[in-house]
């Protein structure tokens, strides 16, 4: 790796998570959603679709304490210890949408974090992110709880404005919001849907 790419990638928040026991530098996005919107609470049940390799389930299983539990799903395994109440399956969200964790659970908030593997073109990159949003989407409108709320990574792209505005109808307060830990260049952008009214 050239020192200037090593650079670019080792930034400042990766070397944070690091030092602080995380895996990924991720953990400062949820981190700065959950301060400005207080998305998980003590006690709360919590699916993260897309959880590898797991920065978000620790800060999640941490922020819900051991009243609380986390269940991740992501197609990669991770090699993190897992808390006590924390539990990872693994699988493809697309072959997931039927099952009886689905039908059996009701959970307080749904996080995607899921991203594809990028190709380099935005147009490409940006539909396959809508896909895993609306995967995403129809698993909280399956398994949230009434009052439940939602957080979603999607890339910016041409269909963003046609997706939030359904997303939007089923929550009280919705917002999109830009974490200042993203990249500059990323396109990505969360949405938080919060008190589940439909
Ligand atoms: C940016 S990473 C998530 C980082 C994670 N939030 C953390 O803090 O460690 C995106 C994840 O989405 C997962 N993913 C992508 N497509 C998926 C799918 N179809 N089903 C399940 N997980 C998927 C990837 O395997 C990857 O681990």
């Amino acid at each position: 790796m050239t020192k200037k790419k090593k650079k670019r990638w080792a930034d400042h928040y990766t070397v944070k998570a690091k030092k602080e026991n995380y895996p990924a530098r991720s953990i400062y996005k949820l981190q700065e959603i959950q301060k400005k919107y207080n998305i998980i609470k003590r006690g709360g049940r919590v699916l993260d679709l897309g959880f590898a390799p797991g920065s978000w389930l620790l800060y999640a299983a941490h922020s819900t304490g051991e009243d609380g539990s986390v269940i991740g799903i992501d197609i990669k395994d991770t090699d993190i210890v897992l808390p006590n109440n924390a539990k990872v399956i693994k699988a493809d969200i697309f072959e997931y949408q039927d099952n009886e964790l689905f039908a059996d659970n009701r959970f307080d908030v749904v996080l995607s974090d899921m991203a594809p593997d990028t190709t380099g073109n935005s147009f490409v990159d940006s539909a396959r992110s809508l896909n895993l949003a609306e995967a995403a989407f129809l698993i909280a409108k399956k398994t949230l709880a009434p009052k439940g709320s939602f957080v979603c990574k999607i890339f910016f792209g041409e269909d963003f404005k046609a997706f939030t505005d359904k997303v939007k109808g089923y929550f009280k307060e919705f917002k999109i919001f830009k974490p200042k830990t993203c990249r500059k260049q990323s396109k990505e952008i969360y949405i938080v849907g919060k008190d589940r009214s439909i």
